[in-house]
């Protein structure tokens, strides 16, 4: 429920804005008041006339209405919310955010706002996928601004692709996560999960069985909770979580640098099964069959993400929880992997083929820290997620 909050709504100019009159009818049911801002694109595509009448409130339009300045400021009518949110955010609208122009209503609100911001883009497979819009979405990640969407699937233009803004169900969840009162609130965890690739050439890859499911209810449980969740993930099979920043990695270099740029943290928990080995100088030629025999692949070490995080000296998260994927001895191999990472504990998994775990949806897991271990029953993934977002609430109030 969102009885009692107030979002800021801010609907751009693209075809999704239909979406967002639903958004505010959604918003409405669930008990929070929502002022909303339309942009001159905007209103190409839904009437002020709608918005407002769906909002039960003045729709504000424009930087210079003496009037609003008279009722309200913008600088006061950007701090009015418990969030802001843009939906749709264009590629134009990120662009503005990424660079601080405040050249209308809506940019000049979200320059000023002291408020989280909840962005939805949508846009084109090509303009989602330019590099100018895959800069302007770091930069708002490193800014704080949290997203969901976009969605694969048909475009209104007749592509297909990301780039659908994310359905209005799946913005409320995000919403509701965000503002979510609970023992997580205001602080901010860092989740990785999934595997990597690590090319071979650039057709094949080294990979390994992690679905990512662990990882992404880990991420679940804790936004539940309140918790500002960066998720940094692998390619996996399962999607993400709604309402949590998303930063999608291919390798394991890749996903230190998407760790690194996520600190600080309040919490880090390392779920992913990340590849100890890359292909040392990964060909970007696809590798031919030759009479000469195999192809001779000479391997590098990976960097060891946890081990970095755990030994930091500035910026070392107050708690670093690793993971350990066994095959046998579970406790003794964990126990010795937990001394040698540094981490102040490790969450460990039987993944014997036997155990069912990889690619399964149950997992039995022994929690390793100071104080021993501690063996959990064998339980859904969801539910080990729970267990262990509750265990970090508890653990981060001390
Ligand atoms: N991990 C990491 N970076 C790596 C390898 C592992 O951050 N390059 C993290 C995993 O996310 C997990 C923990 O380290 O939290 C344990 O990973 P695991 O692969 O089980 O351990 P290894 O260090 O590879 O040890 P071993 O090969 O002996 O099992």
């Amino acid at each position: 429920m969102l009885t009692g909050k107030h979002i800021l709504l801010i609907v751009g100019g693209g075809i999704a804005a239909f979406k967002s009159l639903d958004l505010i009818r959604r918003l409405r049911e669930r008990g929070a008041t929502v002022t909303p801002v339309l942009t001159k694109a905007g209103e190409a595509f839904v009437t002020p006339l709608s918005v407002s009448a769906l909002a039960g409130r003045k729709v504000y339009r424009d930087l210079f209405d003496l009037t609003d300045e008279a009722e309200m400021g913008h600088i006061q009518l950007s701090r009015v919310a418990d969030l802001v949110v843009v939906a749709p955010a264009t590629a134009d609208l990120m662009a503005k955010m990424a660079s601080g122009l405040a050249n209308d209503l809506a940019s000049t609100l979200l320059l000023a706002t002291d408020t989280p911001v909840l962005i939805a883009p949508a846009m084109n497979v090509r303009m989602w996928q330019h590099p100018a819009t895959q800069r302007n979405l770091v930069a708002l990640q490193e800014d704080g601004v949290a997203r969901v969407g976009p969605n694969d699937g048909d475009m209104a233009c007749g592509e297909f692709g990301p780039g659908r803004m994310a359905e209005p169900l799946e913005i409320v969840a995000a919403i509701e996560a965000k503002l979510a009162d609970g023992p997580l609130a205001g602080k901010r965890v860092l989740v990785t999960s999934g595997p990597t690739h690590e090319p071979i050439d650039p057709v094949r890859y080294i990979a390994n069985r992690s679905s990512g499911a662990q990882g992404t209810a880990i991420a679940r449980a804790l936004s539940a909770l309140g918790a500002d969740v960066v998720f940094v993930t692998g390619p996996a099979d399962v999607p993400p979580p709604e309402g949590v920043s998303i930063v999608k990695v291919q390798t394991a270099e890749e996903m230190l640098n998407a760790v690194t740029a996520a600190l600080p943290v309040d919490a880090g928990v390392f779920a992913a099964a990340v590849a100890d080995w890359r292909v040392a100088g990964a060909s970007d030629r696809k590798l031919k069959k030759s009479k000469d025999g195999l192809p001779d692949l000479a391997f590098a070490e990976n960097p060891d993400i946890l081990k970095n995080v755990s030994n930091l000296r500035k910026n070392r998260p107050e708690l670093v929880i690793g993971f350990a994927a066994e095959t046998n001895d579970v406790v003794e191999n964990a126990t010795a992997k937990w001394k040698r990472k540094g981490c102040d504990w490790i969450v460990a998994n039987d993944v014997s083929a036997a155990s069912g775990v990889m690619g399964g949806s149950d997992n039995t897991v022994v929690v390793i820290d100071a104080s021993g271990a501690e063996t959990w029953p064998t339980m859904p993934k969801e539910q080990v997620a729970r267990r262990l977002a509750d265990r970090i609430a508890q653990a981060l109030k001390n």
